[in-house]
Formats: structure tokens, sequence, C-alpha cells
């Protein structure tokens, strides 16, 4: 690594001066690639370190992404002759891949910096580099100054910019780099996690007393405030289903070094799900994701989504993903690395594996305006790519409503960043990426919208093709003028689960906890049963859900027609008859559904 002699040197004046002038660029004139207003709630309190180490990803343009997408389009339309004809990694590498006229300008433009190929590492399709630099070096190569930033409501800090350029010949074979303009948050997508009282089971009357809902489903009364994996069972008509098939799999990924608990999950079997019992999930640590299975760490996010996931398809293999990083982070002096938003991280690792599971389920999410819109799109064309590879993937659609979850108007960030600062709708990303699955939440039996339930419409992504009629549907339900000016037309979440009271193990205790970060892993359940039931028959697994959903599967749905998702000081939006920006097309019925894939 070059810079190591820099970075030793960088308190002798002389060394850095001569270190400095060695390393300098020729001509370090740019054109500005990308340039942010200060993000709401964020200051600058001083200069990075000089010596502070950034990780910076460079992304080059991917040549053949919009033929990629036409695959990913006609494989995924249960109508069209291709459907199901998933791409190999192979084929979706070659698509995505960079000119190698990118590759040898970047190249040189690294090397103009000291960079040898040995300081490199790049991503299977060779559309992502990847190098370690001191800030003062990153500052070089991008023509800015980065600072220490602060998050003022939570106190993390970052290194960041709100400028950066590149040379004139480099600008053109280089999308982005990141971390440079990038605020985003991530955050897990639950509510707080309540700790059972022998109040809550005298609540339910007796065990035998069943609601019976107007489609002839039967639920246990108790289901109505304690939901658990038979809940989700009976009220999603999958009781009986046993999964058979050998190569089917499932996965969860976790984020903001959270781990599932291995013992909480043996206690949450023993009560929920008795013949799963003994039985655990792969752990699979990404760029160093924790694992120390010590129970008072056990994380709350990973609990309840892997509980959840893994109970509903016992004895389907499992997986937990650990991926590190928990930006922004405090920078200490010279050693720690820095790292963007984690979907990227994890991208990079399960595009490299050669089989990856056919359903993964995530519950974390950012504002989509903290994150760039240029990083959106490369993080949602990684997406896509897992898709056209057959992968069915959920997000959570977030936990406030068509705001920021903030419920003081004092403190609320329902305003564009754009420089006009016009009140705005907040948009959850990846739930905005057309290319996943986002599940809302619904509570209650019969279901009604959950008010926390993220959704509205994408500030980035144009609307697609599959969900047009559904989305212009609701838009002309609404009153002329309606919160005009507030959001744009590319619309999510796409379906539901219930999202509520979900009773799960957590540092060896019951409790009931929420949250979209609920929905996501229970629909992912019943999808990943879905796939078993299609590759037991020697059919290839359901892969990009939506065009399906929002066609054949319709009828596999059921509609919510109640609730709101309030938010921004607004009431937010209703859940309709059809589609909305609340519940989606609505909640699974397991039963149809198995029957609409298997046609
Ligand atoms: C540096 O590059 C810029 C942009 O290509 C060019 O306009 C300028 O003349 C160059 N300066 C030198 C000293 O070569
Ligand atoms: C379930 O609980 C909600 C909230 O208390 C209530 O409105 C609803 O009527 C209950 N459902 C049944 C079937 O009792
Ligand atoms: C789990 O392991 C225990 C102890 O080895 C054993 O008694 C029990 O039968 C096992 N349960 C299942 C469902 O395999
Ligand atoms: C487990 O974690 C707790 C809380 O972080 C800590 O106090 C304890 O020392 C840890 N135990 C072990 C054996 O590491
Ligand atoms: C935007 O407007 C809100 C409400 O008027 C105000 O609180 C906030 O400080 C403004 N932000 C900027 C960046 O001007
Ligand atoms: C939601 O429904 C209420 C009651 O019917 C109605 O007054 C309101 O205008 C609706 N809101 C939207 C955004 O459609």
């Amino acid at each position: 690594m070059a810079y190591l002699v820099l970075h030793f040197c960088i308190t002798i004046t002389l060394c850095l001066t001569v270190g400095g002038s060695l390393l300098r660029p020729k001509n370090s004139t740019g054109i500005v690639k990308e340039s942010v207003l200060p993000p709401p709630g964020w200051v600058r309190s001083r200069d990075a370190p000089l010596d502070h180490i950034l990780e910076l990803r460079i992304g080059l343009p991917q040549l053949n992404f919009h033929i990629l997408e036409q695959h990913l389009y006609e494989i995924s339309d249960p109508e069209h002759e291709r459907y199901g004809m998933h791409l190999s990694k192979e084929e979706v590498e070659e698509l995505v891949a960079p000119s190698e006229e990118s590759i040898n300008v970047v190249d040189k433009w690294l090397a103009s910096h000291g960079l040898t190929q040995h300081d490199v590492s790049r991503s299977p399709a060779k559309d992502w580099v990847i190098v370690k630099v001191p800030v003062g070096v990153a500052g070089e190569m991008l023509g800015t100054s980065f600072g220490l930033w602060t998050h003022k409501a939570s106190g993390q800090t970052a290194v960041r910019t709100l400028k950066y350029s590149l040379p004139v010949d480099v600008h053109g074979h280089v999308e982005l780099v990141q971390p440079t303009t990038m605020f985003s948050r991530t955050t897990g997508q639950k509510t707080t996690f309540r700790w059972s009282n022998q109040q809550a089971h005298e609540d339910v009357d007796t065990e035998s007393s069943q609601i019976t809902l107007p489609n002839g489903i039967m639920v246990d009364a108790s289901c109505n405030q304690t939901v658990t994996i038979n809940c989700l069972k009976q009220l999603y008509n999958a009781v009986g289903f046993a999964p058979k098939s050998k190569q089917n799999k499932i996965g969860i990924t976790g984020y903001l070094g959270q781990f599932a608990n291995i013992a909480d999950l043996q206690l949450f079997y023993a009560d929920q799900r008795p013949d799963a019992l003994n039985s655990s999930f792969q752990f699979i640590s990404v760029n160093g994701g924790q694992n120390s299975q010590n129970i008072s760490q056990a994380g709350g996010e990973a609990n309840l989504d892997t509980q959840f996931a893994f109970g509903l398809t016992f004895p389907t293999p499992a997986t937990f993903y650990s991926t590190a990083g928990m930006p922004p982070f405090t920078p200490d002096i010279g050693t720690t690395t820095d790292s963007n938003e984690p979907y990227t991280t994890w991208l990079d690792f399960i595009l490299s594996h050669p089989n990856p599971p056919q359903t993964i389920s995530t519950s974390y999410a950012d504002d989509e305006q903290t994150v760039p819109e240029t990083f959106a799109r490369r993080a949602c064309s990684g997406f896509a790519q897992l898709g056209a590879r057959g992968v069915s993937l959920m997000f959570s659609s977030g936990d406030g409503g068509v705001g920021d979850g903030d419920p003081d108007p004092a403190t609320q960030q329902c305003f564009s960043n754009d420089g006009r600062n016009a009140t705005r709708f907040i948009p959850g990303f990846p739930a905005s990426c057309p290319f996943v699955t986002a599940v809302g939440g619904t509570i209650f039996i019969p279901e009604r919208a959950v008010s926390f339930s993220g959704g509205g419409f994408s500030n980035f992504f144009a609307r697609p093709q599959y969900q047009d009629q559904a989305v212009q549907t609701f838009l002309r339900s609404l009153p002329k003028g309606t919160y005009a000016g507030l959001f744009n037309p590319s619309a999510f979440p796409d379906v539901s689960a219930l999202a509520d009271n979900f009773k799960i193990f957590f540092r060896g205790r019951s409790g009931l906890i929420g949250g979209t970060s609920a929905a996501s892993p229970a629909f992912a359940g019943f999808v990943s049963l879905l796939n078993d039931a299609r590759l037991s028959r020697g059919l290839p697994p359901l892969g990009f859900l939506n065009p399906f959903l929002y066609s054949r599967g319709l009828t596999g749905l059921t509609d919510i027609t109640v609730g709101s998702n309030p938010g921004c000081g607004t009431p937010g939006f209703n859940a309709t008859k059809g589609w909305d920006p609340v519940t989606g097309l609505g909640t699974p019925n397991f039963g149809k559904l198995k029957e609409l894939v298997l046609l």
C-alpha cells in the first residue's frame, strides 16, 4: 500500500512536503462530478484528519445495463415465453461490465496518484473499483477537502464533503465516487421491543376461540394481540404446507453490528415451532460482520427477522449475513476505515457467490433523499442483477408513514434537499428501488393498514411499467390537488403483511415487537415456500417478483382497504380498494399464490 509511507510521514513537515509533491498529479484541475447542499440535521465541525483512511468506491459506467433490464423484465413476466429463464452469474457480469477503456483510464488516473494494481480491489464485474487512501490523498484525487461532519440529533460523525471533481479525461469514465457526498443513516425498521408481562397473556380469552374472516379463513382469536408463526400460517392460508425442496434456501441480511442469537432462536422454536428445535442457520460474516453469540449482545432486529423467516420456512436451509460497517461512524486518527451505506458491501459479496438463496429479506432503510441519487441507482442496479439471477428480494417499506418517522414537527425533515426547501414527503430507500419488492405493514385481524407503514413515491426512480395501471388507478381516486407537489409518481410499497405484536425471544425473554421489519421477513417466508413449491416441481425459482404480483399474482393477494399512513404533519394516504401507497396490493394468500405460481 503506497500510502503507508505518506501516512507514516504525515507528522513530519519536511517528509509530508516531499511526499506530497511526489504524489500530487501534474494537473489536478477537474470538472465537478457531484455537488450537494448541506444536508439537514448535519453540521461541519472541522477539517477531517488528513491521515484518516477512506475506502473509496469508484463506480465505472455499466455499459449494457439497459439490456440487462430488458432481460429482467422478460424473464420476470409470467406471460412471456422466457419467464423463469434466469441469467447466469457470468451473463449478468458481462452485461454490467464497464468498457476496457474506462478500466484503463481509471487505472491510469489511480496510478498518477501512486496507486498500483496491488492497492486496488474490484467487484466481480469490475464495475466497482475500491481503494483505501488517506483523506489527504482522496482530497487531491477529487479536488476537494473533506470535513468532519456531525449529525446533531444522534451525535454521529462522518468524514464527508459537499462537492468533488474529476479530471476532464476521467470524468466520463466514472459514474460516482463514495463516500463523499453521502449523508445517509441506515436504520433497522423495527419498533421498540416490549417485554411480555402476565397481563398480556391473560388478556387472551380461550385458546380455542377463533376469528372467521370473510374469505372463510379461520384464525385463533389470540392472534389479534400476539402474532406467532401459527397465526401467520393461518391468516395467510399456509396451514399444512411442508417444504420439501433440497435446493431451496432463504437468507436474511443484518447490518449495524447486529447478529442473531442461537439460544434465543431455540427458545423461540420451543415456543412456536417445536419440530425445528436444535436446528440452526448458517452464519456468514461479510467484511468482518460480528457474531459473538453473547446473549446480552443479541440484536433485536436480527432476532426478529431470523426467528420469523426461518420459523416459517423450516426445514429450508437458512443463512444469516452479517455485514460490517456502521456508517456514519466516529473516525479515529489514522487507523479507522470508513464505509458507505452497507448495501453495496453486501451486494459485492452476494453477487460474487455462485448460488445465492432464492429468497432474501432486508429490514433496513434510509431516507431516500439522504442517499445520493447516483449511489441509489447503482445499489438498485445491484438488486436488479440479483433478480436477473433468480433471487426474490424483499425490503421493509419503512416505519415513518409518508414522513421520516419523527413525530416532533420541530425536528421533522419533511423538506426537499434541493435548495428550494419545499415541504416534501420522505420516501425510503431501498424500498423505492423498482427492482425490489417493498413490504408495508398491517395490524390486527381483520387486517387494516398500520399507521407507520412506509409508503409513497420515489423522487429518483421513474414509475416502472408493471405498476403503471395500479398506480394510475390510485392517483385517479385521490381528491383533486391532494398533496400537490409533495410527491412524484413512482410508487411503493408493492405488498404488505402483519407488522405489529410479533412475539419473539430476545436476550432470554419473550416480548412483542413490530415494524415493517416484521412484515418483510414474514412476507419473504411465504415467498420462500412458493419457491419450494416451484423447485419441487422442477420449475425455476420466482426471481424478481413484481411483474408477477401486479398481474397474474393479483388474485393471490388480499386487498387491505382500511387505515392510513400519516406523516409530515399530514394524514398521509388512505388504504383503498386496489393498490395504495400504504399496503400496496395487499397481504399474501399462500394457498392461492401456490396455485398461481404452478400454472
Ligand atoms: C488541466 O486540465 C484542464 C482541463 O482539461 C485544462 O483546461 C488545463 O489547461 C490543464 N492545465 C494544465 C496546466 O495542463
Ligand atoms: C382485534 O383488535 C382490534 C383492536 O383492539 C379490534 O378493533 C378488533 O375488533 C379485534 N378483532 C376481533 C375479531 O375481535
Ligand atoms: C433437541 O435436542 C435435545 C437434547 O439433545 C433432545 O432431547 C430433543 O429431542 C431434540 N429435539 C428435536 C426436535 O430434535
Ligand atoms: C457479554 O456482553 C455483555 C454486554 O455487552 C458484557 O458485559 C459481557 O462481559 C459479555 N460477556 C462475555 C463472556 O464476553
Ligand atoms: C427549511 O424550512 C424549515 C421550515 O420552515 C426550517 O425549519 C428549516 O430550517 C429550513 N431548512 C433550510 C435548509 O433552509
Ligand atoms: C382519506 O379518507 C378520508 C375519509 O374518507 C378523506 O376525507 C380523505 O380525503 C382521504 N385522504 C386522501 C389523501 O385521499
